[in-house]
């Protein structure tokens, strides 16, 4: 959430002084106009900067280490004998509207 401090115009629309704003990440980072096919999971994306850990003066502080803890997380996953299948039961999601993401996404690991 962010305050605006004076009037100001946003494409086309007038927040007043002191409104209330929320930046919706998850809307932003599919962005049509940013990212082409903004809902297919593409790995080789050109661009891949979204806006997921923020941006500007508050951009998030632990975004070097949360990227590593996904990288080698995901690494050592891999690297893994077998493989993982998505089990039986439906994926859970948590219900923000600020933060979307997999509360529970049930996985199998077949040797
Ligand atoms: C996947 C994991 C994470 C995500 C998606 C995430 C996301 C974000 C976002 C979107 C912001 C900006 C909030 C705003 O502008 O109002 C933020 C700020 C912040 N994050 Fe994270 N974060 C993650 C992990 C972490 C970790 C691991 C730490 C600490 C070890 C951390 C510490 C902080 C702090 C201290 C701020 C405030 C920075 C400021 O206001 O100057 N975050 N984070």
């Amino acid at each position: 959430m962010r305050q605006a401090k004076t009037d100001v115009e946003l494409r086309g629309v007038k927040v007043p002084a002191g409104a209330f704003v929320a930046a919706l990440i998850g809307s932003a980072n599919r962005d049509e106009q940013v990212f082409p096919d903004p809902d297919r999971f593409d790995i080789d994306r050109e661009r891949q900067v979204g806006l997921s850990f923020g941006h500007g003066v508050h951009f998030c502080v632990g975004a070097a280490l949360a990227r590593a803890e996904a990288r080698i997380g995901i690494e050592v996953l891999a690297s893994l004998p077998g493989r993982f299948e998505r089990a039986g039961r439906a994926p859970e999601w948590n219900l923000s509207l600020l933060l979307r993401g997999l509360k529970a996404c049930w996985i199998r690991y077949v040797l």
